[in-house]
């Protein structure tokens, strides 16, 4: 039964895929007018941090995800970074987040000097729990002279909470929002790779105090590298606009520096291919979504799941992640999938149990620990459907994808 439902897996596969593009995760795929715009960016000299493609994608992205103010970044780890360096965060602090993420999230945290805390996820969308989180602050913490929460145990403070959207898939935002204005902590989320996905009808990223994208080459879309934060924060706009720039202050001709800062602002090269890739982002989508509804039709019924969306919620379908609950199921599986050559990987491990997070505080994790053992990731961009449209490089149509 497992060799049968590998092979309509691979069957799927083949049909939405070039061959080239299965051996991958995730594989970029740049329409003309990146290259066109990248190749302008270099013809006009301006290649670092000032330029007109930064300027043109932080207005696209400001309109795309319905927020004030957006910074480009060189990563999505300096956006996470600089967002919390913008807060205030820092030695003294902790931040509460998830285990199950890249672990750049972490390191983002680990990085302002702050501790981070790891707290167990919801069984359904592997996203930081509410109740999780707040069985966490009640039992936890105390409240401080300012009525902001203090882990008791370590006497530090709890100044933000770092959910992930995890896969393209939406946290639980109501309850998280509603957390963070109980227990006067700033929600930031770490939308790197949700770029596209909504919660009732409005974009990922725009909900916390500060979002960030990620725009990695094995994102949705990309600018090489690249990343941003997104709010409607003013003040925190500026002030990480600063601390990307060196905290160089501009005086009259004369410049002064009154901290140190980051030099994290992104390149306008980077921009210029970002620009045309935003263009793009409802068609990526609807690519991905096409594969997704083939893929839940062959494994109906199976014991094999599709990670869904959360209802109210929509994902970008950025990566393709099978759930199978079935410990046996999932052995045999894993050895089919690999006698039949089919590109796949495991989950990340859990932050919390890699070297440099070991000894910080968690709540038992357990949901998180039984869910890593049942995830298969699968090939997750689709790329046949793009040969039907003109504007994509002339060399993919001739290779016959
Ligand atoms: C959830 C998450 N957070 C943060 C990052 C960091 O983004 P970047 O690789 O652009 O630094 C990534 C990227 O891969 C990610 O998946």
């Amino acid at each position: 039964m497992e060799q049968q439902l590998v092979q309509s897996i691979e069957k799927v596969i083949q049909k939405h895929f070039s061959s080239e593009y299965a051996m991958h995760l995730n594989r970029p795929l740049i329409p003309e007018s990146s290259e066109k715009k990248l190749l302008d960016s270099l013809h006009s000299k301006d290649l670092s941090s000032d330029g007109a493609y930064l300027t043109e994608i932080e207005n696209k992205i400001s309109t795309e995800c319905g927020v004030r103010y957006v910074l480009g970044t060189i990563t999505g780890t300096s956006a996470l970074h600089l967002a919390m360096k913008a807060l205030g965060i820092g030695p003294g602090d902790e931040v509460l987040t998830t285990p199950f993420s890249f672990i750049a999230t972490a390191n983002a945290i680990f990085h302002t000097g702050s501790d981070p805390v790891f707290l167990d996820l919801e069984e359904d969308h592997f996203t930081m729990s509410p109740e999780k989180v707040r069985q966490f602050l009640v039992e936890n913490c105390s409240q401080n002279g300012h009525g902001k929460p203090v882990n008791k145990k370590t006497g530090k403070r709890i100044k933000a909470m770092l959910p992930v959207h995890v896969f393209g898939g939406a946290c639980d935002l109501n309850g998280l929002i509603d957390i963070a204005r109980e227990f006067n902590i700033h929600l930031i989320e770490d939308a790197a790779q949700a770029f596209g996905s909504t919660h009732n009808q409005k974009k990922l990223g725009s909900f916390g105090k500060a979002g960030i994208f990620s725009f990695n080459g094995n994102k949705i879309i990309t600018s090489g590298q690249g990343g941003c934060i997104v709010t409607n924060d003013e003040a925190l706009y500026h002030r990480a606009k600063l601390l990307a720039n060196n905290a160089r202050v501009d005086i009259g001709t004369r410049r002064a520096y009154f901290e140190a800062g980051f030099n994290y602002r992104m390149a306008n090269l980077n921009a210029a291919v970002l620009s045309g890739e935003l263009d793009w982002i409802e068609q990526k989508i609807n690519t991905r979504k096409k594969y997704w509804k083939d893929l839940e039709k062959v494994i109906e019924g199976s014991g094999v799941e599709l990670l869904r969306a959360r209802p109210g919620c929509q994902t970008n379908y950025w990566q393709t992640v099978l759930r199978v609950r079935n410990k046996a199921l999932m052995k045999s599986l894993k050895k089919e999938f690999e006698l039949q050559g089919l590109h796949h990987s495991e989950a990340w491990p859990l932050i919390s149990e890699q070297k440099p997070y070991k000894g910080f505080q968690t709540d038992g994790l357990a949901v998180a620990r039984e869910i890593i053992s049942q995830i298969l990731f699968l090939p997750s961009s689709p790329d046949l459907s793009f040969k039907m449209l003109p504007y994509f490089r002339a060399e993919l149509v001739q290779k016959g994808k």
